[in-house]
């Protein structure tokens, strides 16, 4: 099967059975700078995907090509096995894709029900259905066992970072989003608002959603992740499920692009495609 650990693997490919959402090619650049160089990466529903990778090496630009903010110069994207064109923000939000930025794009002076359905909201007789929204926001944070928040009238401005991925997170799942995407959501919490917030991704994996989460923290990686993808200088060069790796494969691949440890890790883990180098 294709789905074991594969270094370099650009040129055999395989579409993985039942991938919500699947990268065929995807290249990208900016002017002279090659952001991304052939991706081909697979997100299955119900797991946790980790997109590592050092400084500069595509994970953002990836993500952004998920999410609409650009469009790939070349590639396809297979949404539920049918190509797809995601030309706007808007175009991801009607597939059911839900991008949160390290900046969360939360309302500081709206409180927690007017950001969870913000752009969205319920509204009775032409006006707006207050205490519908507030039963489904007090519904949806009780589902995800968001218990920290003092009261869902309380300005976002006033919730701490994990409180706000928490508020983020919801309005995603109440928004019934298929695929969860997220930008180093724990760059910025403590040890506590971590664990919590690594909870909460377990939990919407666990509800089948697919969750897509950049992080540079590798403990956070192994703690959460189902599966692991690896870029370096653009190049896709290695995914597979987590238990393939070790922190000393991951930071490998991430700072050399390849492997030289080879005992441990499975035979697919074949011919490396290094052309990245120069
Ligand atoms: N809008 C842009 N215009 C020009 N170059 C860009 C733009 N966005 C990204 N790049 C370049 O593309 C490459 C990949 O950047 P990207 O932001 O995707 O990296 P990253 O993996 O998210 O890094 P980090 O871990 O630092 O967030 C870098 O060389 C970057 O300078
Ligand atoms: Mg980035």
């Amino acid at each position: 099967m294709s789905d074991t650990a594969t270094v370099g693997d650009t040129e055999t490919h395989q579409h993985i059975d039942g991938s919500l959402l699947s990268l065929h090619g995807i290249s990208k650049s900016f002017g002279a700078v090659q952001a991304l160089r052939d991706v081909n990466l697979d997100i299955l529903n119900g797991q946790v995907t980790a997109l590592v990778g050092d400084n500069g090496a595509g994970k953002s630009t990836l993500i952004k090509a998920i999410a609409g903010i650009w469009q790939p110069n070349e590639g396809e994207i297979l949404w539920n096995g049918t190509p797809v064109h995601i030309r706007t923000p808007r175009d991801a939000d009607e597939l059911g894709i839900a991008t949160m930025y390290q900046d969360l794009a939360l309302c500081d002076n709206l409180d927690i029900v007017q950001n969870m359905f913000l752009g969205h909201e319920l509204l009775k007789h032409r006006l707006l259905d207050e205490n519908q929204m507030e039963i489904t926001a007090r519904q949806t944070l009780a589902d995800l066992s968001v218990t920290t928040v003092q009261s869902i009238r309380q300005p976002v401005g006033s919730l701490s970072g994990g409180q706000r991925q928490a508020v983020a997170v919801a309005r995603a799942v109440m928004r019934e989003a298929k695929l969860v995407v997220m930008d180093e959501p724990t760059a910025a919490l403590g040890v506590s608002q971590t664990a919590q917030v690594l909870d909460l991704i377990k939990r919407l994996a666990s509800r089948g959603i697919a969750v897509l989460v950049i992080s540079h923290n590798l403990t956070d990686v192994f703690a959460v992740a189902d599966r692991l993808a690896v870029l370096n200088l653009g190049h896709l060069v290695s995914t597979g499920p987590i238990s393939d790796y070790d922190t000393q494969s991951a930071v490998e691949l991430i700072t050399t692009g390849r492997l030289t440890r080879t005992e441990s890790s499975p035979p697919a883990a074949g011919n490396d495609t290094a052309d990245g180098g120069g």
